[in-house]
């Protein structure tokens, strides 16, 4: 097979939290596959240190300082890249967070912070890029889901009710952008070693979870960036509306 067709060469990509964790995994990781890449977060001094390793192997990077859950950000984000590479190719949304609580006591602020940022963030960056994608005829849309998509983790009702919309989505806009050859999918990462789950990871629940995965050992960033990789790249034209876990084999585990 022409090892080509795995290549983001001439490719530009926006991904969104990409200052840590799985996003900084997958961003590295598509600027070392040829992509172009926006690196989009709030926080500008870690969005520096992804493209510091970006531009240390030779690789393209813009830090855009951006808040998706506010409608300037978005904007201002994808005004950025298209005045910068006159083109998106790909989209990642990958920011994301987190509040732990049992349901009974879910305080509505949090809900609306973590639905804000996880589904209404995700969902308007995803048509802003769209519609560019939609004029070129070309698209390839990433959404990093969870498990909490497809199972019940205890104690995050706001963030399983965001993967869930995220998913269902998936299968939705995958019909309605097929046409204007735009692929969407999502991947549903397992238990990953990012800040966002150091306080799990440290608590008695992450002792639970390392005995549990069948390939023992928690996953790292870098485990989710070779599937993105791929869900951006020519390879998987014929690959959309799908959930794609990626987990160590957690789900298998039953
Ligand atoms: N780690 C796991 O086990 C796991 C499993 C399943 C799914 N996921 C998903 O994977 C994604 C990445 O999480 P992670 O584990 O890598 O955690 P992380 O390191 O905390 O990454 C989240 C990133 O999102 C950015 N972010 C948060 N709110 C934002 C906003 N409003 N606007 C722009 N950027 C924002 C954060 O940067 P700033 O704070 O600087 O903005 C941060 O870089 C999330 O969607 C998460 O739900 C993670």
């Amino acid at each position: 097979m022409n090892l080509e067709r795995f290549s983001l060469k001439g490719r530009v990509a926006i991904v969104t939290g990409a200052g840590t964790g799985i996003g900084q995994g997958i961003a590295t990781a598509m600027a070392e596959s040829g992509a172009r890449v926006v690196l989009a977060g709030r926080t500008r001094s870690r969005l520096e240190e992804t493209e510091e390793t970006i531009k240390g192997f030779g690789g393209e990077a813009l830090v855009v300082e951006t808040d998706v859950s506010d409608r300037d950000g978005r904007e201002s984000l994808v005004a950025t890249a298209l005045e910068t590479w006159k083109q998106i190719d790909i989209l990642v949304n990958n920011a994301g967070v987190n509040v732990r609580t049992p349901p009974e006591d879910y305080r509505e602020e949090d809900w609306d912070h973590v639905v804000e940022t996880n589904l209404k963030g995700t969902f308007f960056l995803t048509q802003l890029a769209a519609r560019h994608m939609i004029e070129r005829k070309y698209g390839k849309i990433i959404q990093i889901a969870s498990l909490a998509a497809i199972t019940g983790i205890p104690h995050i009702p706001a963030y399983t009710a965001a993967k869930g919309g995220i998913a269902s989505m998936t299968y939705q806009l995958a019909i309605d952008w097929a046409p204007h050859n735009i692929n969407i999918n999502s991947i549903c990462p397992g238990y990953i070693r990012t800040p966002l789950t150091r306080p799990v990871e440290e608590s008695e629940r992450g002792t639970y979870i390392l005995n549990r995965v069948p390939v023992g050992r928690w996953g790292e960033p870098e485990d989710i960036a070779g599937t993105a990789v791929f869900l951006a790249a020519p390879a998987s034209d014929f690959l959309t509306g799908q959930l794609i876990v990626v987990d160590g084999g957690w789900m298998a585990g039953g």
